[in-house]
């Protein structure tokens, strides 16, 4: 029913040959997959070259961030407009490095969604609790806020998605259990379902993120409330992020 989404955010990584040879691989090792999306989203730097790699292949083009102006005097910063035009369908937005090293507000990332949708871009808001909060029991709190401010005015009939990623599980090898994973899914699946109905809520995917990896990627991506992942450091290299493409398959 919901089509899994296997999405690759290269963060800082990959100069622009380091990138194309990359997408090279990958789209050799995937060319025979066409029941799930695949997304990946390299620095800006790279997009353009990436964008011509990817060309008649099954892999769809994101970026990282984006500002919500179209255009204008705001140094350093990329505009939806730009995003389009190298060729991007999706863009990803409040990831917790943005919010947690670059201080992004709930407010800021719920302006970068609206304008990502109204530029035709799928927004994919990332949303997760840091390790002291679920400590201290606040797991849901923040990520009810996260969700619920950061879809703020969305008109549902546009496409959105939403990424889970505890914080505490990003980069560091250690990954959300699947039934933790599911828990959290399943409670954002019921706030959505809240804010846009059941139908919306059933339809809208959610992707899990944190140390994904071809070990774990089978247990998370089985779960029913999982619709896919966000891999970060297993997404650098093809071999790895193909696996996790194709999670389900005896090679
Ligand atoms: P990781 O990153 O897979 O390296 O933990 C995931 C992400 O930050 O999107």
């Amino acid at each position: 029913m919901r089509r899994l989404l296997i999405a690759g955010n290269w963060k800082m990584h990959k100069t622009v040959p380091e990138a194309i040879e990359l997408v090279r691989e990958l789209k050799e090792l995937t060319a025979d997959v066409d029941d799930r999306d695949i997304l990946v989203c390299p620095p800006f730097t790279a997009l353009y070259p990436v964008r011509r790699e990817l060309e008649g292949t099954n892999i769809a083009l994101g970026g990282q961030n984006m500002f919500y102006e179209e255009q204008g005097a705001f140094t350093g910063e990329i505009s939806p407009i730009m995003l389009k035009d190298v060729g991007c369908s999706y863009v990803i937005l409040g990831h917790s490095e943005r919010r947690h090293i670059f201080g992004e507000t709930d407010d800021l990332i719920n302006r970068k969604v609206l304008s990502a949708t109204e530029h035709g871009l799928t927004p994919i808001l990332c949303v997760g609790e840091k390790i002291e909060e679920r400590e201290s029991g606040e797991t849901e709190k923040v990520v009810e806020r996260q969700v619920k401010e950061g879809l703020r005015g969305f008109n549902p009939e546009n496409e959105f998605v939403i990424a889970y990623e505890p914080v505490w599980a990003i980069g560091t090898g250690e990954t959300a259990t699947p039934e933790l994973a599911q828990e959290v899914h399943g409670f954002i699946r019921e706030i959505l379902s809240e804010l846009f109905g059941k139908e919306k809520a059933e339809k809208t995917r959610i992707l899990y993120g944190g140390s994904v990896k071809p070990e774990n990627a089978k247990g998370l991506l089985e779960m029913p409330d999982i619709d896919g992942a966000l891999v970060g450091g297993a997404s650098l290299k093809a071999e790895s992020f193909s696996k996790i493409v194709k999670f389900d398959r005896e090679e």
